[in-house]
């Protein structure tokens, strides 16, 4: 392995910046030289593609979003575009590729190995929806992102003694609701692997006014979606007013918290590692604070099937 590439794909994630800067620094100091792909596969089957350097990475560690830009590419769905994607590598002498994004960079990843690359997955996404790691790089940051507004929400939320219900992305996974929602003390946290029902809701609103609750607290996660119309369902049913707060992109961006910075630098290091031993068509995770490489494959069956049921069932509690 003389010379490998980097890119960034999918929806951007704080902590990306701190795992490219891990994967340039780790393969320099092994005297791989390093390639950075911008666009994500756009910029691949495009030939955007740069030399980077120990400085190239300097003043990034403490930034949002990704200096190497991200795209969502259709066209990589198609084997002619990917085969071309192949023939720009070896153009540009690249034998080994590190791809930092979510579960659809890695079907992307998985089958260019198919076409005798070699590749390493490192999972980039705020949503935490990949089953076989127990965390990605930027959810931590999204969570802290998502319980500064509940805090804020929380003071409106109290002054006007009302309903609050705040919507929160994560796509099909409910983690960055269930994790906020903790955090921030809320009332209900509503998720799509989990049924909700809106009149134990409304019950438990009316039991909290009535022992002297000033604000009440949802947390709903955009895969079940309508905080609007939820809003409008519980004034109506409840009379007490209700507001809906989406919160949207403000949880893509943001300095990485500590968490994302170190997983990044460690799973960056790690991807090298692969690649140096010989080992392709992999990905990185992290189970029980250990960093460890499998199959892509397997990962990827792997998707979306290990929500927290316990943490779900102490939020009921502590609410
Ligand atoms: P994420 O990686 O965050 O899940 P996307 O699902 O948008 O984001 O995927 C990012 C990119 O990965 C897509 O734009 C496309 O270039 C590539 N990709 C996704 N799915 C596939 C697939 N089935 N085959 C090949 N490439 C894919
Ligand atoms: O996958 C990250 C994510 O932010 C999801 O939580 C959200 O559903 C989606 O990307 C939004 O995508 P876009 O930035 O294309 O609107």
């Amino acid at each position: 392995m003389k010379c490998i590439g980097v890119l960034t794909s999918g929806g951007d994630a704080p902590g990306m910046n701190p795992a490219v800067r891990a994967v340039v620094r780790t393969a320099l100091s092994k005297g791989i030289k390093v390639m950075g792909i911008n666009r994500g596969y756009f910029g691949l089957i495009n030939g955007d593609i740069e030399e980077l350097t120990r400085t190239s990475v300097s003043d990034i560690i403490h930034k949002g979003g990704t200096i190497l830009k991200t795209a969502r590419c259709l066209e990589f769905k198609q084997e002619e575009v990917r085969k071309k994607a192949v023939n720009i590598l070896k153009v540009f002498g690249i034998d080994g590729l590190v791809v930092i994004g979510g579960d659809g960079s890695f079907q992307g990843a998985k089958l260019l190995s198919d076409l005798g690359v070699a590749t390493v997955g490192l999972p980039g996404t705020i949503d935490n929806d990949l089953a076989y790691t127990d965390y990605t790089i930027g959810f931590y940051t999204a969570v802290n992102t998502v319980l500064d507004a509940i805090n804020k929400i929380r003071d409106t939320s109290s002054s006007h003694e009302r309903v609050s219900i705040i919507e929160v992305m994560g796509r099909h996974c409910g983690d960055i609701a269930l994790y906020a929602g903790i955090a921030g003390g809320a009332e209900q946290i509503i998720v799509p692997e989990k049924d909700y029902d809106l009149g134990e809701i409304c019950k438990s609103i009316i039991e909290g006014r009535n022992s002297g609750k000033t604000h009440h607290m949802i947390i709903l996660a955009e895969g079940v979606g309508g905080a609007n119309e939820l809003a409008k369902e519980i004034e109506n049913l409840t009379g007490i007013s209700s507001r809906a707060t989406i919160l949207g992109h403000i949880q893509r961006g943001g300095s990485p918290v500590t968490f994302d910075r170190i997983l990044g630098a460690r799973m960056g290091a790690h991807a090298i590692d692969t690649l140096m031993e010989g080992r392709s068509a992999r990905v990185v995770g992290i189970k029980n604070n250990k960093i460890f490489d499998m199959d892509i494959t397997e990962a990827l069956q792997d998707v979306e099937s290990d929500f927290d049921d316990d943490l779900y069932e102490l939020a009921k509690i502590l609410c």
